[in-house]
């Protein structure tokens, strides 16, 4: 099937099952098509549940443009892209493409990016926003993400190391560069801000002085790390969660847990474990350089894993993390030092 006929597909099944589901939010566990499968986030907007993640090992920015364009034709419209992945230029120029040729609007895109460690200074995350928006070369970013709550040591260096090959920190709270992303809202070139890697104390300061809440905290999330306390924690204070590194960077793929679940429902344990987080009610963004791998990971939407299904993912938790950064773990702010 290709991409505008799943599209079309789609869009018959939503009107549908639209007399099912609230205008305002879906019941998850439902949610068949990707198109009624947008989440209200706490100011509003909607965010579609599933996206497209483009940065990790092996992903040069050599191949992002053609890895964007491959994705926004398998149908996602939602892009994760990072400052520090060095590759926001060539997610824009596949956007833009896309959009000059009449595949998309603008307004149909859902453009995700995050202001890197060495950019918390007020000055420096205004540059930082700015240094993005140019990047993506788009007039606005729909949420702009602080990427850590560790700042680092200013400078033209991703990840400054002293003799001990551990971060070098800079002394700016976190609370400070929130507030430089708040004007960026202000201003109108951020429609949504939130953070990345907080733990639930780190929000709850946030919150206690933000004029602007959080709209989302993106963390690492798979079946051997389920998060599901932060993932309450933030539920409890409107907050939504995305999960990164969903597929555990693709090391879980293999679990014959999974294989099994795969089976009954004559899928893939990629799309098992992206289906998880949607019934969790996470917002998921998988990455993939395949063509197949993208049709694949977008076709989650016409099964439902059962509670003892999910029960047994959720049985594999061994609180494994793949993204430790513990060359800052002697950071004041190194997030993963408490239980949540
Ligand atoms: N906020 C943060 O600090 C943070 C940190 C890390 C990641 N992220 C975001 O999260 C995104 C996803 O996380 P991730 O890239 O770490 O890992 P991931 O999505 O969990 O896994 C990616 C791996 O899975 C493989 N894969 C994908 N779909 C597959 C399928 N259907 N069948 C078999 N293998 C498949 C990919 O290989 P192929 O390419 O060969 O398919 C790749 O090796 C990132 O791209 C990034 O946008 C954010």
């Amino acid at each position: 099937m290709t991409a505008n006929m799943y599209f079309l597909s789609s869009i018959l099944l939503f009107v549908l099952t639209a007399f099912e589901t609230s205008a305002k939010s879906v019941s998850i566990s439902n949610v068949t098509t990707y198109i009624n499968s947008e989440l209200s986030l706490n100011n509003g907007l909607k965010m579609p549940i599933l996206g497209f993640g483009t940065g990790g090992n092996g992903v040069t920015p050599s191949v992002v443009y053609d890895m964007v364009i491959n994705a926004i034709d398998a149908g996602y419209r939602h892009i994760d892209t990072a400052f520090v992945f060095h590759n926001e230029i060539e997610v824009g120029r596949a956007i833009n493409d896309r959009i000059r040729q009449g595949v998309i609007k603008r307004e149909d895109i859902f453009v995700v990016t995050k202001i890197w460690n060495t950019y918390h200074s007020r000055a420096r995350a205004a540059e930082a926003i700015r240094q993005s928006l140019s990047n993506l070369n788009l007039d606005y970013i729909d949420l702009l993400l602080m990427n850590w709550p560790m700042g680092y040591k200013e400078g033209p260096v991703d990840e400054p190391l002293d003799k001990y090959k551990l971060i070098i920190p800079s002394p700016v709270d976190y609370v400070d560069t929130w507030k430089e992303m708040e004007l960026s809202v202000g201003d109108g070139i951020v429609k949504s801000i939130g953070l990345s890697n907080f733990n639930s104390q780190q929000i709850l300061r946030i919150l206690d002085s933000a004029i602007i809440k959080p709209v989302i905290n993106q963390i690492e999330s798979h079946p051997q790390l389920s998060q599901d306390k932060l993932i309450n924690y933030c539920k409890s204070k409107d907050i939504h969660v995305t999960a990164y590194s969903p597929l555990g960077e693709g090391r879980l793929l293999d679990r014959t847990e999974l294989i099994a679940i795969a089976n009954n429902h004559g899928k893939s344990t990629a799309q098992v474990m992206i289906r998880y987080q949607i019934q969790r009610g996470v917002s998921v963004i998988p990455r993939t350089v395949m063509k197949s791998h993208m049709t694949e990971n977008f076709n989650v939407f016409d099964f439902t894993l059962t509670s003892a299904e999910m029960k047994a993912i959720d049985k594999m938790d061994t609180n494994t993390r793949y993204y430790e950064e513990k060359v800052a773990e002697k950071h004041e702010y190194y997030p993963f030092s408490t239980p949540y």
